[in-house]
């Protein structure tokens, strides 16, 4: 980011939010004396971090063409890492609900395939997205394919982000109301975001055919 941020950039900034991610799990583990809670802890701990990094790579672009400043073009220049780190961070996830899976032998038998359906598709995405940020993978795909896979990407995960937390509302805290909001929020801010960005391209697009269409009369002698 930014030298006047002080904040580390590129791969430093994502080994930085991986250090945190595991010394946040470490602690949960170390500091819970019930193992097995500690791990579903750790699960929902690195769901909460996965969404908090989500969001910002979410709304990233849509934030420096709203509010440009030093801060939001700063987040937009690392939204790659920071999508990586998200990435990462649900793959701590992962791990945890492996680890839980053999803690609490009830775990998978108490799901369905339907329950696990959402979850999966959000691991494939996740898996395609990060895969396809480096060259040797998207180098094998056109430009519009990219574009394509990365936005139906996002918005299949927001959406599973969405029913996590909306369907904890009734059977587990009205408080799950908080970060479905944050999200609803985050989905008006990228609309209206990309609106802008669109609405910018048509007025230059505009400006640029008025410009070529009066060249030549310029050149026309008057009468
Ligand atoms: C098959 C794959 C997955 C399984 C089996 C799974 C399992 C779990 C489990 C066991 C919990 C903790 C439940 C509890 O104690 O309340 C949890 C929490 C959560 N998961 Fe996953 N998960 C999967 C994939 C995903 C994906 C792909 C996302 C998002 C894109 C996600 C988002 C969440 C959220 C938002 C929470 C709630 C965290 C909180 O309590 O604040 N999960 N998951």
């Amino acid at each position: 980011m930014n030298a006047n941020y002080r904040i580390p950039g590129g791969w430093s900034l994502f080994w930085l939010i991986g250090a945190l991610i595991l010394a946040m799990s470490a602690l949960i583990l170390a500091l819970n004396p019930d193992t097995t809670e500690a791990v579903r802890s750790v699960i929902r701990a690195t769901a909460r971090s996965s969404f908090a990094l989500f969001l910002l790579a979410f709304v990233a672009s849509s934030l420096a063409t709203l509010v440009p400043n030093d801060l939001t073009r700063g987040l937009m220049r690392e939204r790659r890492y920071i999508g990586l780190s998200f990435a990462f961070s649900h793959f701590v996830h992962l791990l945890a609900i492996i680890a839980y899976g053999v803690l609490n032998p009830q775990f998978w038998p108490g799901r369905s395939a339907l329950t696990n359906a959402p979850g999966t598709l959000g691991y494939v995405f996740i898996a395609l997205l990060a895969l396809t940020s480096f060259r040797f993978a998207s180098r094998h795909m056109t430009a519009a394919a990219w574009k394509r896979l990365h936005t139906a990407g996002i918005w299949v995960i927001a959406a599973i982000f969405g029913y996590s937390f909306f369907k904890r509302i009734p059977s587990m805290s009205v408080l799950y109301a908080i970060p479905f909001s944050i999200l609803c929020a985050a989905v008006a801010v990228r609309l209206v975001g990309k609106w802008a960005q669109a609405n910018k391209r048509r007025q230059a697009r505009t400006r640029s055919l008025d410009r070529s269409s009066s060249f030549p009369n310029q050149l026309e002698p008057v009468s």
